[in-house]
């Protein structure tokens, strides 16, 4: 069966040699002015205090105490105590030249039951952060939903349940109301395919439902929910910022023949155009129809399809698929041609960013972009000189900035880049296993190391060049 975990063991041996495993275009060095450096992380990754301040339970919470579900038991309990760290946080950043920072709002911790009674406490967690932000000159993209739903909802159906849209919404003009005098960049979602097919077409994620209409019922709501939102907050708060981010990635077939051919045409409709296409085109594409619409409400596509002022884009890598008659959506995970991998397994592959943002310059009107992550995880050790030295990092994240610089210079509407991550992190069901961040955090002390690459990328956004 597909997993996120077979995904990654399929792509490969983890190497840990950084290379550049695609020909950069054109890099000319200097990136514009007004462009945005800086890094993202999601509430659930970083904040612990699970049970603090009134915070209510996630569906995080709840799968990652099932046992077996998260690599060693781990739990995102403490995390990286950013809660009460949050200040030498904003602080590492700023030392960093950071002018953007995402972050996400936990919506259990805003509203404990989701719907109905606001947690004071909650809210006000995110607003001296905002104003730590402010006072930092870093400037808040906040993200409405990184994955943590209140437990309350999913068990009233969660992403099953059509009444989402209008608790989204509720939630969302909340939030706005107390934070939208000084944040001006609004994410409504993060990841949706991710949240669809792991937490419930495949199942690894939570809440770790599976099967194909389960799949297409939690992507369809999502997008409704999205679409709500961004209408709400547009007509309440026509001064914001409001956009998603989507993980988008270039899909290619494993062989030349015409059904891993299909195979690829279907799984880019699965993973990137249901989410791209009703949002920014207003339908679905033609090949999973028969799949949506069954789902489709009277009016959906027309609370779906919404104008956006900017898109955040997820890379990581491509994805090669071949036609497995047996996969959910007839596909499985192909191999890749690469010859580089990060620990997670996943092909380094920089040109895959380029094609990515040239193909919303081509198809998609060429709106605003933020790649909103971008980054890898690597073996990671503290030296005995209390050093972390991720050449290996270094070099990922040049190969990919001179992508991003190459779409610019071919008139891509990139305006920033936010790494993944600021900090190590509870990687999802690879719990504290994976370290993703250009800050090193020692969990059993939560002291910060900041890492080689961190000192790198902070050359590179007060510089605006790529050293
Ligand atoms: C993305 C998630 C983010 C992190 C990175 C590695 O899919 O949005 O939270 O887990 O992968």
């Amino acid at each position: 069966m597909l997993t996120r975990r077979t995904f990654l063991a399929s792509a490969g041996a983890t190497a840990l040699v950084p290379a550049v495993t695609d020909t950069a275009t054109a890099a000319a060095p200097s990136f514009p002015e007004a462009f945005l450096w800086g890094a993202s992380t999601a509430a659930y990754q970083i904040e612990g205090a699970a049970r603090e301040d009134g915070r209510g339970p996630s569906i995080w919470d709840t799968f990652s105490h099932t046992p077996g579900a998260v690599t060693n038991g781990d739990t995102g309990d403490v995390a990286c105590d950013h809660y009460h760290r949050w200040r030498g946080d904003v602080d590492l950043m700023r030392r960093a030249c950071f002018s953007a920072y995402r972050f996400s709002v936990s919506w259990p911790r805003v509203l404990p039951e989701g719907t109905g009674r606001v947690n004071p406490k909650g809210l006000a967690f995110y607003d001296r952060l905002v104003d730590g932000l402010l006072a930092a000159k870093i400037r808040p993209f906040l993200c409405l939903y990184h994955w943590d739903l209140p437990q309350a909802l999913q068990d009233r159906g969660g992403w099953h349940n059509r009444d989402i849209a209008g608790w989204f919404a509720d939630y969302a003009g909340i939030v706005a109301d107390r934070l939208g005098d000084r944040v001006a960049d609004w994410a409504m979602l993060n990841e949706p395919s991710v949240v669809a097919l792991f937490g419930h077409g495949l199942g690894g994620h939570a809440p770790n439902l599976k099967g194909r209409a389960s799949f297409f019922l939690a992507l369809h709501l999502q997008n409704l929910a999205q679409g709500a939102a961004l209408a709400r907050l547009r007509s309440t708060r026509p001064d914001l910022r409001l956009g998603t981010v989507l993980n988008l990635q270039p899909v290619r077939p494993e062989s030349d023949s015409p059904a891993d051919h299909q195979a690829a045409v279907m799984w880019d409709a699965v993973w990137n155009r249901s989410c791209i296409d009703p949002l920014l085109k207003g339908s679905y594409p033609d090949i999973v129809k028969g799949d949506i619409e069954p789902i489709l409400g009277h009016g959906d596509l027309g609370i779906i399809h919404q104008p956006i002022d900017f898109l955040g884009v997820n890379y990581y890598s491509r994805m090669v698929v071949r036609a497995d008659p047996h996969g959910m959506f007839g596909t499985a995970w192909g191999k890749s041609s690469a010859t580089h991998y990060t620990a997670m397994g996943w092909p380094v592959e920089p040109r895959g960013l380029y094609e990515q943002l040239d193909e919303i310059r081509r198809h998609y009107g060429n709106i605003p972009v933020y790649v909103t992550e971008n980054g890898a995880a690597y073996q990671d050790v503290v030296t005995a000189s209390d050093r972390v030295e991720d050449a290996d990092r270094v070099a990922f994240l040049r190969d990919h900035l001179k992508m991003v610089h190459a779409a610019i210079s071919e008139g891509c509407n990139v305006k920033g880049y936010l790494v993944w991550s600021l900090l190590d992190n509870f990687e999802w069901a690879f719990g504290y296993s994976k370290r993703f961040g250009v800050v090193y955090v020692d969990y059993p002390t939560q002291r910060r190391i900041p890492k080689q690459s961190y000192h790198w990328l902070a050359e590179v956004a007060r510089t605006r060049r790529l050293a």
